[in-house]
């Protein structure tokens, strides 16, 4: 029973049941007569997607004037706890003025394929990236006194099929990759909602399933907060109210409140659900209204339009830079070429379009630096079809200008058709015409720098030929700004990637598994995810997962690690600012355990941070790597596991660029694993009290097992040869002395409760 009881008694059961639906797109139902109030759900997450009154009743165009935050692919490559809670902050302020209650956001799923349409909007391939900024966008947002829906809960990677597809997976990587993140924002930071996807998990829909909803999210993690259904993931209204599916967006138009009613009177439903989803949604109302009116308009266009200024700058991963190229000083003649830095691809598609309050160009931005004259080219069509004579044409006069120029910036990339949320991408290559362009550009200007806008990861088969490479992802609507920014070196980037860039789409690791077919898609890498997987078969990637430069250097000094008294692992290590710019540097700690039990990634991200230095400064920086985070998911105990052992610490600038390995002691968990007759020899060896039982049972028999050793490789133990044997089944080999009898004593000293 919930805390609301009180206002949940009074009320009918008609009355409950219509809490917990929509009103219409948008609205909870009030139910005035009890003093309880509907309110407003809308998008998120980098922005407010709020529909203006009046608007088509599916609540798509149209919305109030919001500013655009980077999306996750951007503001995420910040890796910086502290910008995202502000940004976070900035959204809450929105969301309050507008008298919205809860804000859709934020997205946490893992980038499984470079293929997902909607990788523009989640943070990363890693949990713990996804989970830590996750948490930050939460505790930003709640704080204005209003909500959040962490979504979409959960393994959600893929747009094709999204309804229905069943998203099949293993227990270690759905807990270790798929949920890690969830659960480390709702532990750490309360969302007031939780939005459940649209697709199934191993057969269930996320919106019905029982385990995922409650046993997981409440029982396991001590979720407080109420479940909405993504809109229209509700498929059987009864079954989600009793797997825990509290409020189901949108309006059913009553169909699915009488469902419940009729289940309820029937029989074949208890009240109870009823009553605890009823609570839930009063619950969440009750702190909707207590945030409500604290904040209020106009909104401070400026100062948010700053911040999403300052967030895209963060956001820019400088990939490459050879020969110092960049920053460009002010007086160079520069030829800005690519029709991106006039249109700019600022966000992606779907039910995250914002209309921005204000949109920067690059191109607008560069001529307000630059001194000198900057000569502009499309060089390409953002059509969808564009005539071959003028493809020719617009190259052409872009070949003109970089010649003309002293540097050529080229601004490529996806146009928005190829990547949006409700379908897949085919590849992960950018338009040939933009390819064909940048070469012809390379042919008569060898000082081109790159600018790339996309939502997800491109190939870039010209990373080699181009000396500067800035990936600026999808940056809201001050992007154009924080361009020049960068460019400029008025902002040091300081952005590294959240996901790995491959060289070409048959490396990636979902490659033979994504979208699957007839309905279900095989997680068929299993832990090996994004970086996992590259590391694991030694692939050559384009550019790794963590990498990002700066216009300055670092160096880091020998790290070191202990266990801290709350059982923590504690990283140390000095970062020194060894160029002449002031910088930031994200720090990384990746861990391993050699000689594990388990399969394990060569090294896994555990803890990161965003390190500000001025030229010549050093730091010394602590990481935490939390305990919880050192542990595998144990199938045979179905339980998280820290695994004890000296684990290697690799202090790092990316993924790739270990700077300095340490090593650190950290006792295990004492699990025991219970045994039974299909035990193996070895698992029973292992075990505390069956272990030194049944080695003495077999010193005993040895010699009448003696004629094994006839048969075995020299130099082979017997034990060796005898381990996967199962324990129910020796005496075949050792007779009575481990008879079904004496087998029966073993299992029973074993599995005893200890004191
Ligand atoms: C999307 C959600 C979104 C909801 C409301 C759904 O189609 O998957 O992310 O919050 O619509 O617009």
């Amino acid at each position: 029973m919930t805390e609301h009881d009180d206002a949940v008694s009074p009320l009918t059961l008609t009355e409950k049941a219509a809490l917990t639906s929509g009103a219409d797109f948008w609205h909870t139902k009030p139910i005035e007569r009890a003093g309880i109030p509907g309110i407003m759900l809308t998008d998120g997450p980098h922005g407010l997607r709020k529909q203006a009154e009046g608007g088509d009743h599916l609540g798509l165009g149209n919305s109030v004037p919001a500013t655009c935050f980077p999306p996750a692919v951007g503001l995420g490559s910040s890796w910086d706890v502290e910008l995202v809670g502000r940004v976070g902050e900035a959204l809450g302020v929105e969301t309050a003025i507008e008298n919205v209650g809860v804000l859709l956001g934020p997205g946490v799923n893992i980038k499984r394929s470079p293929l997902c349409g909607r990788n523009f909007e989640y943070l990363s391939e890693d949990p713990i990236v996804a989970g830590v900024l996750g948490a930050a966008y939460v505790r930003g947002v709640q704080s204005k006194g209003v909500g959040t829906s962490l979504k979409h809960f959960a393994a959600n990677n893929q747009e094709t099929d999204r309804m229905r597809a069943s998203s099949d997976i293993d227990p270690r990587p759905l807990r270790e990759i798929y949920l890690r993140g969830f659960q480390r924002v709702v532990e750490d930071a309360q969302p007031w909602t939780v939005m459940c996807s649209y697709n199934r998990i191993n057969g269930v829909y996320a919106s019905e399933d029982p385990w995922l909803l409650t046993q997981v999210l409440r029982d396991e993690w001590g979720f407080e907060g109420l479940v909405v259904s993504d809109w229209g993931a509700v498929n059987e209204r009864v079954a989600a109210l009793a797997a825990g599916l509290d409020l189901e967006m949108p309006s059913s138009d009553g169909r699915t409140d009488a469902e419940i009613v009729a289940a309820i009177e029937s029989g074949a439903l208890s009240e109870d659900y009823l009553d605890i989803a009823a609570g839930r949604v009063v619950g969440l109302v009750r702190k909707v209204q207590a945030g409500a009116g604290t904040i209020t308009g106009p909104l401070d266009v400026e100062a948010h339009h700053a911040l999403a200024r300052e967030a895209a700058g963060r956001s820019i991963v400088l990939l490459r830079n050879e020969g110092g190229v960049l920053p460009l000083a002010t007086d160079t003649a520069v030829a800005v070429i690519g029709a991106f830095a006039e249109t700019p691809r600022y966000q992606g598609a779907g039910s995250s379009l914002i209309n921005p309050t204000r949109l920067d160009t690059a191109l607008e931005e560069i001529r307000a630096v630059a001194t000198a004259e900057v000569v502009y080219a499309p060089g390409f069509g953002l059509a969808a079809e564009v005539a071959e004579d003028e493809t020719a044409r617009l190259r052409a006069e872009a070949v003109q200008a970089a010649s003309d120029a002293e540097v050529a910036v080229v601004f490529l990339g996806l146009p928005a058709r190829l990547e949006s949320e409700g379908y897949d991408r085919d590849d992960i290559d950018l338009p040939a015409e933009q390819l064909a362009l940048l070469d012809a550009v390379l042919r008569v200007q060898p000082n081109t720098v790159v600018v790339l806008s996309n939502g997800g990861v491109v190939a870039l088969p010209f990373a080699d030929r181009v000396p500067a490479i800035l990936e600026g992802w999808l940056l809201g609507q001050a992007g154009g700004g924080a361009t020049a920014d960068v460019l400029y070196g008025r902002v040091n980037p300081s952005a590294k990637l959240t996901e790995t860039i491959p060289v070409r789409l048959s490396d990636t690791p979902a490659y033979l598994d994504f979208p699957g077919e007839f309905s279900h898609v095989r997680y068929g890498e299993g832990l090996f995810v994004g970086y996992r997987w590259y590391d694991a078969r030694g692939l050559e990637v384009a550019f790794p997962f963590g990498h990002g430069l700066s216009y300055t250097s670092f160096a880091y000094g020998e790290a070191s690690a202990s266990v801290a008294a709350s059982g923590d692992v504690e990283v140390r290590v000095t970062v020194s600012n060894t160029g002449a710019a002031a910088g930031r540097e994200i720090v990384q700690v990746y861990t391993s355990l050699p000689g594990s039990a388990v399969q394990r990634p060569v090294r896994e991200l555990k803890a990161f941070a965003s390190v500000e230095l001025q030229a010549g400064e050093s730091r010394d920086v602590v990481l935490t790597v939390r305990r919880a985070d050192l542990a595998y998911w144990d199938i045979r105990i179905d339980g998280w596991v820290v695994e004890g052992g000296t684990y290697t610490v690799d202090v790092a600038a990316s993924s790739r660029d270990i700077r300095s390995t340490t090593s650190v002691e950290v006792a295990g968990d004492a699990i025991v694993v219970p045994l039974d007759r299909n035990s193996s020899l070895g698992e029973v060896i292992a075990h505390p009290i069956a272990g030194p039982i049944v080695q003495q049972a077999l010193a005993s028999v040895a010699e009448s097992m003696g004629g094994l050793s006839d048969i075995m490789p020299e130099g082979v133990s017997m034990e060796k040869m005898m381990y996967s044997f199962p324990i129910g089944r020796l005496s075949m080999l050792a007779g009575e002395a481990m008879g079904p009898e004496a087998v029966d004593q073993l299992l029973a000293a074993a599995n005893a409760p200890q004191s």
